[in-house]
């Protein structure tokens, strides 16, 4: 167990934008400040994901996920298994601080109050929300022990913080009220059957609605209502220029220095600016495929494709 003063100096580490990894009871996560859009893209590097998933927002009490997200009052009952392997997926709340980089576009967040007294006392610590997957690269078993994260990601992150050995062991449960019923989107540490006893009725799966989707698919997914056209050299007459590096740039731009990781901290916050702007047809500069610029490009080509008639 660690003491006070190495819990102080993560914190710190976390408030500075830095990745500290911490247990939970299900398993280790890889923490950044859901608040800052640099620190949540450091993190997407860091797993080296090609896609920009949406993360589980980790805070200390009930009270605090209430201020971040809209609670139905049944969405309000599953909180009693807090703190707990639960992940609660609701509506974003209004002036919601949380990163929008960290909700991956969508207009939804997942919260969740981890069961681990290290865990807790880091959150308390650090006074605001903490992204967190679980602490492996992408594509590899999760991390059940610091040992795990030390052999995986060691070099990728400030401080891990030892809490022996995971209790649960499998990741949390996730449950979404964005389609008015509660809808079970990952089985995990917390029985459906203890979820469906609170709620009185059963839960929706996945497989139940008309669309199937994955959890990082959802139709809520965020597109700009403005037409986009990618690879853009320059901006055609009429179009709104989304600029990146020092040749590509112009009022509005990713990453004036050409710097992925700048551009994907901004991405989601640059095309709802745009969006508020009214602009009607943007022109988006080339970004390498480098790095996060894989999964800028994969967000990029997915909110320009046709949209289905609705
Ligand atoms: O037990 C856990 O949940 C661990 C520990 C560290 O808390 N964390 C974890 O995070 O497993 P990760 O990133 O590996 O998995 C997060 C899951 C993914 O399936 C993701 O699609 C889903 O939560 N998720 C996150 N935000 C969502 C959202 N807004 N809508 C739908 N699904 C979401
Ligand atoms: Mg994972």
């Amino acid at each position: 167990m660690e003491c006070s003063t190495e819990i102080n100096r993560a914190a710190a580490a976390l408030k500075n934008g830095a990745l500290v990894a911490f247990p939970t009871e299900t398993v280790y996560g890889l923490g950044a400040d859901a608040t800052n859009d640099e620190a949540v893209a450091r993190l997407f590097a860091a797993k080296g994901r090609p896609r920009f998933n949406p993360l589980i927002s980790h805070v200390a009490d009930a009270a605090a996920a209430f201020a971040l997200g809209v609670f139905s009052d049944d969405a309000k009952k599953l909180a009693a298994f807090w703190p707990g392997p639960l992940t609660i997926v609701v509506p974003r709340a209004e002036n919601c601080p949380v990163s929008l980089l960290a909700s991956a576009g969508l207009s939804s967040i997942a919260l969740r109050v981890p069961k681990h007294p290290l865990a807790l006392a880091l959150l308390s610590a650090v006074g605001r929300a903490i992204v967190a997957p679980s602490a492996n690269p992408s594509g590899r078993v999760s991390p059940t022990t610091a040992e795990h994260v030390k052999g995986a990601m060691g070099e990728k992150v400030a401080i891990i913080l030892d809490g022996g050995p995971c209790t649960v062991g499998v990741e949390s449960t996730v449950v979404s009220f964005m389609q008015g019923q509660a809808t079970l989107l990952r089985p995990g540490g917390l029985p459906r059957t203890a979820i469906e006893k609170v709620l009185g009725h059963e839960l929706k799966t996945e497989a139940d609605s008309a669309q199937p989707h994955g959890p990082g698919q959802l139709e809520s997914h965020y597109a700009p209502r403005a037409h986009l056209r990618l690879d853009a050299a320059a901006p055609l007459n009429g179009e709104t220029y989304l600029g990146f590096g020092p040749h590509h740039s112009g009022r509005h731009t990713l990453s004036a220095r050409g710097d992925v990781l700048e551009a994907a901290a901004n991405l989601f916050r640059m095309l709802h600016e745009l969006d508020g702007l009214g602009a009607r047809d943007i022109a988006i500069a080339p970004i390498p495929h480098e790095g996060l610029g894989e999964a800028i490009n994969d967000r990029l080509r997915r909110a320009a494709a046709p949209r289905p008639q609705t």
